[in-house]
């Protein structure tokens, strides 16, 4: 997968479709050659052109500047002539920041180097190599870390940072990885957001200059994720090339492309803002996150298949990846902060006669909780609502054959909580400033281990007190006040810690992370939690959009998603109940609600809809999603496409099997049936399918090439869910 053509002092990294190539030029200099279709090893160094004019051999030392300004940098340095954004900038003690990072050595090695004590992809089958590279004058010592996985058209990068010299230096930037593409032909994909809008996927042509995306929030955020696509403008869902970015971090980031004088795309991605600096002492090293790199010549759809088979096949740890969920049903839209012990009874008898399999307690357990105001630091269940503690209810749940799960928000503390008053020092602050709510609440301070070391004890207690097989954890602020340069890094980083600690000492719970909905969507959560919380809107309608967004870069079954009452409670809109299932069947699949406040007709649906998802979630773990339809609004991302529909196909990767979803949004008086185009299947398989009663047998060829006609529905919203079993 890794070869070096000594000669040319060439890499070349090939995955299943596509190969990236560095070479080694005069001096040291690393440059980037190639990114693209797959290619046979071979000589590719006139790409550089190095004897191009305006561009100089960096031998001339005379037109030196011209040449770092233009020079194809595969981890560009700040402050010495290239002006283009740096991947890597050192700081001296007088503010100077320069930098110059020139070849040493490489190595070329099965298996991978995993930065320490942060989430990573991990497994067999892998390819790395390592190339070290020094800036002289201070001794630092840079290794890029390139990993290839079998079978997988990914990249990995990261860097290794070590003070060698004999000085302290000050870190300003080390991104984890920088390319530069040959052209400008490029529309950036990006997802935008807020709370409840999580995801919103947007498409705009990239102009010279920057455009950057970036998290300085202490978390991955609602408002931008760490995912970006440079996708050239003919570049469709199933057709064209399109050159995927992520990060395995879910804090703080920075993905930016650049268009250059010469036409050029610099792409760059980091977990880091502008504001980052860190002390690189002596002896001291430093790893960036993993990015991870796709390269698809087959669309934006394939892109995405790449990124899921990776992250469900190398990151995500828990069993859960491949076994079976149950099917949960959560309190928190059913009773927010009001319930007792025979309220929580009644829906869990409801709920597990109906098949439902896990209930799950949400936000208000624990010290005096009736609103969102307290208590957050003091996890001991509130006798006024459960006397007797977790225990009775735990035990009724699972007398009734249900597992029970529990949610937490151990990364926060109330100031009106026995927490707070007793340690007032655990809140994350700046000496001598007011620290700003969010929420009614403060963030613990995770970087110190007596902190962490305090919520532990008391999750621990929970944890064995009851039979608890599922956590839900939340996170529902951003950091202020951060106290020293660097300060959101060491968070990340301790709450990392506690979540090894979790995942290492409760090895068989489900976890779900959470933030405040999907704040922490991103694939830094993966490597502990199979499955994120992807949104607080769980409006069937904005959840297409929502959804179609996330499995940009994330694998469907990590997106938590579930029926809720209508009118919802985001939107206030009235949607289906059938419609409601078929959307949440694109994730995890669960119910958010008062079964005892549905009516019979719902009710009555609820047992087919989990038989259902029973028979088709290994499709939507296992298989291949391709989108078939765009629910964005008619501008940006989805110019030329049409609104009104949205469709998907899970395909196993045999192509045996198939379940398709169809959602009509709009109705239209007066209007054609519709005619959509499947994708994924055996052309030569014939394949039987239901649409709305009417069984049919067809040949893959002709669901692909052909389509199958959806008829005109009644109302909004209506949908059509089919599997489709090859004969
Ligand atoms: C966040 C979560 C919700 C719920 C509430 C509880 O907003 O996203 O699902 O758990 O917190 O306070």
């Amino acid at each position: 997968m890794i070869t070096y053509l000594e000669e040319a002092g060439q890499f070349q990294l090939d995955t299943p479709n596509a190969s990236y190539v560095l070479t080694l030029a005069d001096e040291g200099y690393l440059l980037h050659t190639y990114w693209g279709k797959r290619i046979a090893p071979q000589d590719l160094s006139d790409l550089l052109r190095l004897n191009d004019p305006p561009f100089v051999p960096s031998k001339n030392e005379r037109e030196r500047a011209s040449f770092m300004d233009c020079a194809p940098f595969e981890y560009p340095c700040a402050g010495i002539g290239d002006y283009r954004e740096a991947a890597f900038c050192l700081q001296n003690e007088h503010g100077a920041r320069a930098c110059d990072l020139r070849y040493v050595s490489h190595r070329i090695y099965n298996g991978k180097y995993n930065p320490r004590a942060i989430p990573h992809t991990w497994g067999n089958g892998c390819e790395s190599l390592d190339i070290k590279m020094i800036d002289a004058p201070t001794g630092v010592e840079v290794t890029l870390h390139y990993t290839v996985f079998e079978g997988i058209d990914a990249i990995i990068r990261s860097a290794t940072l070590e003070n060698c010299g004999d000085r302290d230096v000050t870190l300003v930037r080390a991104f984890s990885a920088s390319v530069d593409l040959d052209d400008d032909r490029f529309e950036m994909i990006s997802l935008y957001g807020s709370w409840a809008r999580e995801r919103q996927a947007e498409r705009l042509p990239l102009r010279h200059g920057k455009q950057r995306l970036d998290s300085g929030r202490g978390e991955s955020s609602h408002q931008y994720s760490p995912f970006f696509a440079l996708v050239r403008p003919e570049t469709t869902e199933q057709q064209g090339e399109a050159y995927g970015f992520t990060l395995i971090w879910s804090g703080d980031f920075t993905l930016q492309a650049e268009l250059t004088q010469f036409c050029q795309t610099r792409a760059q991605i980091g977990a880091q803002t502008d504001d980052f600096l860190w002390r690189l002492s002596t002896e001291s090293e430093f790893d960036t996150p993993e990015a991870v790199l796709v390269y698809s010549a087959e669309g934006i759809g394939a892109m995405s298949r790449s990124f899921h088979k990776l992250f469900s096949d190398h990151l995500i740890r828990s069993d859960y990846r491949y076994i079976e969920r149950p099917v949960l049903i959560n309190n928190w839209e059913a009773t927010y902060f009001d319930f007792n012990l025979e309220k929580l009874k009644t829906i869990a008898d409801e709920a597990a006669k109906l098949g439902i399999e896990l209930f799950v307690l949400d936000d208000g357990w624990f010290g005096r909780r009736d609103s969102d105001n307290c208590s957050l630091g003091d996890w001991t269940p509130d006798e006024r609502k459960l006397p007797g503690g977790l225990k009775p209810l735990t035990d009724h749940i699972t007398g009734k054959g249900m597992q029970f799960g529990l949610w937490f928000e151990p990364e926060m503390i109330s100031p009106d909580s026995d927490l707070f008053r007793a340690h007032p020092d655990y809140a994350v602050g700046i000496e001598g400033r007011a620290r700003t709510q969010s929420r009614a609440q403060y963030v613990l301070d995770y970087s110190r281990r007596d902190v962490r070391d305090a919520v532990w004890e008391q999750m621990k207690k929970i944890l064995d007190s009851a039979p608890i097989s599922y956590i839900k954890w939340d996170m529902n602020r951003q950091l202020t006040e951060e106290p020293y340069a660097g300060y959101s890094l060491e968070y990340m980083r301790g709450v990392y810690q506690m979540l090894e600690r979790l995942v290492t000492e409760y090895p068989d719970i489900l976890l779900e992370s959470c933030s405040g909905g999907g704040a922490r969507f991103d694939p830094g959560m993966l490597y502990y939690s199979p499955q994120i919380w992807a949104s607080d809107d769980t409006d069937a309608k904005e959840r297409l959009r929502i959804q179609h967004g996330a499995s940009l870069f994330m694998p469907p079954a990590a997106i938590g998603s579930h029926v809720s009452v209508c009118p919802n409670h985001a939107t206030g809109r009235v949607t289906p109940f059938e419609t409601r299932a078929n959307v949440a069947m694109f994730g995890t699949f669960g119910y958010e609600l008062d079964v005892t406040q549905l009516s019979e007709d719902e009710r009555a649906q609820i047992p087919e809809q989990i038989a259902r998802w029973h028979s088709i979630s290994r499709l939507v773990r296992d298989g291949c999603l391709w989108r078939l339809g765009n629910p964005f609004r008619p501008s940006g991302y989805a110019a030329q496409q049409n609104a009104d529909y949205d469709a998907w196909i899970f395909v196993s990767a045999d192509k045996s099997e198939a379940v398709f979803t169809y959602v009509q949004i709009t109705a239209e008086a007066n209007m054609k049936s519709r005619r959509i185009l499947l994708a994924g299947l055996d052309p030569d398989a014939d394949y039987a399918y239901t649409i709305r009663g009417t069984e049919d047998i067809k040949s893959g060829a002709y669901l692909m090439q052909c389509g199958v006609m959806l008829p005109n529905l009644w109302g909004d919203m209506q949908s059509v869910q089919t599997t489709l079993q090859k004969l």
